[in-house]
């Protein structure tokens, strides 16, 4: 294997998007790379949708089309990330082999036609991409306009889960290797409930439709086997080109999409952590979405720099509206990246395609052509990006932590919880916004890992939670942490069976709580929590909560338990846990988190509203982005260097509305040390 860098090796900030150019005749290619050079563009990702042209009969291959492409591109300055086509087969490998398709749990064989229809358990789909993978390595490796490699697509999307013959093999021999012999298996599924003992492998399937609610352990190794089968496929062609290639490899997440693939083990075996990120348009704080997928991209690489791979110019055009962005929000977003530990932005896509499902999308270049509004700004981005270059290689420091668990999410999404309104989404959602307003810069992390140097950590969603996770929470709070954690935390363990001992019993020691039973509300129902001398409003949920050592902090006014307690506070060892046992929006969250900061001794900026403020720490300067959400000008206490206007900035910076600040500043620990050293 030859030793391998994890960035690309590029000049300054990665700037650029997905080219198809396959869509398009050759006087456009020209076109295309004198128009990049203008809008600054130095790395584009090309041969991710190109399978039948490269392969376009089973054997025969074709790259002279390639072999031209990239030669243009490295002859005009604009590197490569170099897609493999394993997404999307062409018609001839599923005509030959139509068993390879992917099976729902309805029992439908998914159809040509679109992408992402083969399934990843089967061999010939192996064999196939690897052969393509292996082809692609040799004839490129040494190219030098590839800087990277870029597997595959968006694993998991648009279907992860697979019920084919090759689909139920497969999982049968994952489960074998998991549990050895059928009584484990049997014990941790549960399966005296419903009549379900297995005395045969064979007899086991993937949990395709049944009549009623599918055994829920079972749902959950399935998406845990889903995951590894995908990880499986990505390693495969990942290996092939790392006999022959020396550039690092990555493949696209999605961190607010698609959930279905566990982000902490893939980042393991990518080179560099790259995102995906697209707008929820419905959100019309969106830009807070677009903080917690950029924190969630920086944690799982590992506070190492991370590449955004892909995001819009304005519309998408898979939502139900497909709302445009407004002038200077691509650049906001941009920087909102960037200043989260992105040292590239990238877009889908370079040119608006003309045919096809994705004609309504945004792009570089949209249909209206360069003399529009969207392509004046992607080049305005270029130029920023440039002047944005001395932050590259920095990192972010946050103080605080929150939980985000895939598999957790995976076992609380399943059917007949206690209420369908509680989710993990929102719950993280809750929390998060408050802490964003706040201007406290978030680590996601996982229960398990170490949580020493964080002043607090947040458990919003942590529904399911193993012994050993609850250990190093306890251990972390009594060591001096403080732990929040919110409602239908720690329900069951890792193979969704309750808790010995109740809801939450492993946390007892942190929390110092018992929680008797879980009291949901009515669609729209609310209640009062009294919290000192007023009250706050919750909605959702509620539960009756017996405190053993935990002081109560608030209590129910109405709803299912008056007079009990709603929020309590616990001191445990040297540290405080707090359980918040009912759904409280980002507003509302306010009071119970001053209280936090108290006890965590963490000073909340204090921003003008929609105001984001992230510092990204270098060798001996720091760089704050300041970005300005807001529809009124505002003024930040801040000195130092304004990268993109180029100004000194001596006392305070004024941030029209919209607008974004990177001010370059020494580094406030060096500061301090050098002024230890003077005295
Ligand atoms: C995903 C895919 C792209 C494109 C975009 C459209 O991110 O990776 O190929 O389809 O969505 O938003």
């Amino acid at each position: 294997m030859l030793s391998r860098p994890v960035w690309p090796q590029l000049e300054g900030i990665a700037f650029g998007g997905d080219y198809n150019p396959e869509q398009w005749p050759r006087e456009v290619w020209q076109q295309d790379v004198e128009l990049m050079r203008k809008a600054g563009v130095n790395l584009v990702t090309v041969g991710m949708w190109s399978w039948s042209l490269l392969e376009p009969t089973e054997g025969d291959f074709d790259f002279a089309w390639l072999d031209e492409l990239l030669d243009l591109l490295h002859d005009h300055g604009i590197a490569v990330d170099l897609g493999t086509p394993s997404a999307a087969p062409p018609a001839w490998f599923f005509a030959r082999y139509p068993h390879t398709r992917v099976v729902t749990a309805d029992g439908v064989s998914l159809g040509f036609g679109s992408r992402g229809m083969v399934s990843p358990h089967a061999p010939e789909y192996h064999e196939a991409i690897v052969r393509m993978a292996s082809k692609l390595a040799e004839r490129y490796a040494d190219h030098p306009a590839v800087r990277m490699w870029h597997v595959h697509n968006e694993y998991g999307a648009p279907v992860a889960e697979d019920h084919s013959d090759n689909a139920a093999r497969a999982f049968r021999a994952w489960l074998k290797d998991r549990y050895g012999d059928l009584d484990a298996l049997n014990a941790a599924w549960g399966t005296a409930v419903w009549s379900q003992h297995y005395r045969d492998w064979d007899h086991i399937n993937t949990p395709g439709t049944a009549p009623s609610v599918v055994n829920p352990a079972q749902k959950l190794d399935f998406a845990r086997f889903t995951d590894a089968a995908l990880r499986k496929c990505f390693i495969l062609e990942r290996d092939v080109i790392r006999a022959r290639a020396s550039q690092p490899i990555t493949t696209n997440f999605m961190a607010n999409q698609h959930w279905g693939i566990d982000m902490w083990a893939w980042a393991d075996e990518v080179d560099l952590v790259s995102d995906d990120h697209y707008l929820v348009a419905e959100d019309e704080d969106a830009h807070i979405g677009l903080s917690i997928a950029a924190d969630l991209t920086r944690s799982v690489a590992g506070g190492k720099p991370w590449l955004l791979l892909e995001h819009s110019t304005s519309g998408v055009n898979w939502q139900p509206r497909n709302v445009g962005k407004r002038p200077g929000e691509m650049a906001r977003n941009s920087l909102a990246h960037l200043a989260r530990g992105a040292d590239g932005i990238m877009f889908f896509q370079w040119r608006a395609a003309r045919h096809g499902q994705e004609k309504f999308h945004s792009a570089m270049i949209p249909h209206a052509g360069t003399d529009s509004r969207v392509f004046r700004e992607v080049c305005q981005l270029g130029a920023d990006l440039r002047k944005a270059a001395p932050l590259k290689g920095s990192s972010v420091k946050a103080d605080v932590a929150m939980l985000w668990d895939f598999q957790s999410f995976w076992a609380q999404d399943l059917e007949w919880r206690p209420s369908v309104d509680l989710t993990h989404k929102s719950q993280i959602r809750a929390y998060y916004e408050r802490l964003w307003r706040d201007g406290i810069t978030v680590d996601f992390v996982l229960p398990g890992h170490d949580l020493t140097g964080y002043k607090f950590v947040v458990a919003p969603a942590q529904y399911m939670l193993s012994e050993a996770d609850a250990h190093n929470l306890n251990s972390y709070v009594a060591s001096g942490g403080v732990l929040v954690a919110a409602p239908f935390t720690a329900a069951v363990d890792e193979n969704d069976a309750v808790h010995v001992g109740g809801y939450l019993a492993p946390l007892e020691p942190a929390l110092g709580v018992r929680v008797e039973e879980y009291l949901p509300l009515r669609k729209r129902a609310s209640v009062n929590v009294q919290l000192g001398d007023s009250n706050v409003g919750a909605t959702i949920w509620t539960e009756h909560v017996e405190p053993t050592s935990a002081e109560v902090r608030g209590t129910y006014v109405d709803g299912p338990v008056p007079d009990k307690a709603a929020i309590t506070r616990n001191a445990h060892g040297k540290g405080v846990g707090w359980y918040i046992s009912t759904c409280l929006s980002a507003r509302e969250l306010q009071r119970v988190v001053e209280q936090v900061y108290a006890d965590a001794g963490v000073r909340p900026a204090d921003l003008p509203a929609d105001v984001e403020l992230v510092t990204r720490i270098g060798e001996d300067t720091a760089y704050t982005v300041a970005i300005n959400h807001s529809e009124q000008k505002v003024s930040l206490p801040l000195a130092g260097i304004d990268l993109l206007a180029d100004e000194e900035i001596s006392h305070t910076l004024e941030l029209e509305r919209g607008k974004v600040a990177i001010v370059s500043h020494p580094h406030p620990l060096i500061d301090e040390l050098n002024r230890k050293e003077n005295t």
